[in-house]
C-alpha cells in the first residue's frame, strides 16, 4: 500500500505547479538567428540516432512511473504516443514491479504498446546500493526483460532520497555497481539524474562505466519540492525541502559541466519546455533530450499528441532558423550566453 500511494501522491503532486521550481537557465542561451537558411522548412531533417538506434526525433519521454493502476493508464498513454512518433520511452523506476509481481503490467504495457521503438529499464541508486552482486544481477536481467529495454538507466537521486519521508540516503558502493548493472544487462548503461544535474567530476568518474549521462538538471520538476509536500508540516523533511529548494545544477549549466569532461553520448533533461529549449540543448552539446512533466500532465489532461507535435514543430521551427538542416548541424550553430551561464563557465573552467 505504502510504495502505491507514494507513486500516486508523486503523479498528482508532479502534475501540479508545486513540482516545477527555479529556471534551467535556457533563457540564457541564445541561438544566432539565420535569415538565409538557404532551404525550404520541410529540409529539416529530425531522424537521428539514439545510442545506435533510428529514431525519428531527437527527443523522447522520460523517466516516470508504474506500479499502481494510475502508472499503468498513463504508460500505456505514452508508449501508445511513443510508438506513433517513433521516439524513445523510459519507465519509471522497477522496483515496484521487482518486489510485487502482480504489478508488472504497468512497465509490460510500455513493450506491448511500443513494439518498436527503444525503450530504457529503470533502476535507482539506492537498490544498487542495498542489493547484493547477486540479487542486483537478477534485478537488472528481470528489469530489461519486464520491457524488452534497448538501454538501461541507473538513476541518481540523492536530494529526493534526503527529503522523502521514506528517503533511503544511501550511496555508499554506487560506482563499483554500476559495472555490474552495465554487464548483466548486456545492453547500453544510462546514468541519469532526476533534477539535480551532473557535475564536470561526476562525469568524469562515469567516463568508461556509462555510455550515455542524462543530465536531469535543476530548473523543471524538483523531487525536493515534491517530498517537501507530501511531508508532514512539521517534521524535518519539510524543513529540509525548504532549505535545499533551490538546490542543484541548472540543466544549461550541467550540459556544459558535463560535455567538458565527458565524451560519452549525452542526454538533456530537467525543465526543457519547449522544441526552442531542446534546440538549444543539442546545439551546447547535447546529442538528445528528453521531457518529463510536461508530457505527463498532456497524458492526464488527453493531449499527449499534440504537446508531442507541438514540440516536433518548435525544434523543427528552431533548426529552420538557424540554417541548421540537420541534427548534427545544429552543435555548429552560433550562440550567445546571458551573464549568469558565462560566469558559470568562467568560474568552472568549461569549454561549452
Ligand atoms: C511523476 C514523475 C515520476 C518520476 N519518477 C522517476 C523514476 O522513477 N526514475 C527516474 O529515473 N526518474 C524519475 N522522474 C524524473 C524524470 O525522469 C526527470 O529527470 C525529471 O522529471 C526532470 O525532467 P522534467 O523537468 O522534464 O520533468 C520522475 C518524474 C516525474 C514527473
Amino acid at each position: 500500500m505504502g510504495i502505491e500511494k507514494r507513486k500516486d501522491d508523486h503523479i498528482y503532486i508532479a502534475s501540479s505547479e508545486i513540482s516545477q521550481v527555479g529556471s534551467a537557465w535556457f533563457e540564457e542561451v541564445v541561438l544566432i538567428h539565420n535569415a538565409l537558411p538557404e532551404m525550404d522548412i520541410s529540409d529539416v531533417e529530425l531522424s537521428t540516432r539514439f545510442l545506435g538506434a533510428s529514431v525519428k526525433a531527437p527527443f523522447g519521454i522520460g523517466a516516470m512511473t508504474g506500479g499502481t493502476e494510475l502508472a499503468g493508464k498513463i504508460n500505456a498513454e505514452l508508449a501508445k504516443a511513443a510508438e506513433e512518433f517513433g521516439i524513445p520511452i523510459y519507465v519509471g523506476s522497477q522496483r515496484v514491479a521487482l518486489v510485487k509481481r502482480e504489478v508488472r503490467w504497468t512497465f509490460e504495457v510500455v513493450k506491448q504498446n511500443a513494439p518498436s521503438v527503444p525503450k530504457v529499464a529503470n533502476l535507482g541508486a539506492p537498490q544498487l546500493a542495498e542489493l547484493s552482486e547477486k540479487e542486483l544481477e537478477a534485478w537488472v536481467v528481470e528489469a530489461v526483460d519486464m520491457i524488452d529495454a534497448y538501454a538501461i538507466a541507473v538513476h541518481l537521486n540523492a536530494a529526493q532520497e534526503v527529503v522523502q519521508p521514506e528517503g533511503e540516503p544511501n550511496f555508499r558502493g554506487v560506482l563499483e555497481k554500476l559495472k555490474i548493472v552495465k554487464k548483466a544487462a548486456g545492453k547500453p548503461l544510462i546514468v541519469k539524474e532526476t533534477g539535480t544535474g551532473i557535475s564536470k567530476e561526476v562525469a568524469a568518474r562515469l567516463s568508461g562505466i556509462a555510455d550515455a549521462i542524462d543530465i536531469g538538471g535543476f530548473g523543471g520538476t524538483s523531487f525536493v519540492a515534491i517530498e517537501g509536500a507530501r511531508a508532514g508540516e512539521s517534521s524535518l523533511q519539510r524543513r529540509l525541502a525548504e532549505t535545499f529548494r533551490l538546490w542543484g545544477i541548472p540543466t544549461a549549466a550541467s550540459i556544459c559541466e558535463v560535455r567538458s569532461a565527458y565524451a560519452g553520448y549525452i542526454i538533456a533533461s530537467g525543465g526543457i519546455r519547449s522544441g526552442l529549449d531542446g534546440a538549444k540543448a543539442l546545439a551546447m552539446g547535447a546529442h538528445f533530450f528528453t521531457m518529463s512533466q510536461p508530457l505527463l500532465k498532456a497524458a492526464l489532461e488527453g493531449r499527449l499528441r499534440g504537446e508531442i507535435e507541438a514540440v516536433i514543430a518548435e525544434l523543427r521551427t528552431a533548426m529552420f532558423l538557424t540554417g541548421a538542416r540537420t541534427v548534427r548541424d545544429l552543435s555548429l550553430v552560433p550562440r550567445v550566453y546571458g551573464p549568469r551561464l558565462r560566469n558559470w563557465i568562467e568560474q568552472r573552467r568549461l569549454s561549452c
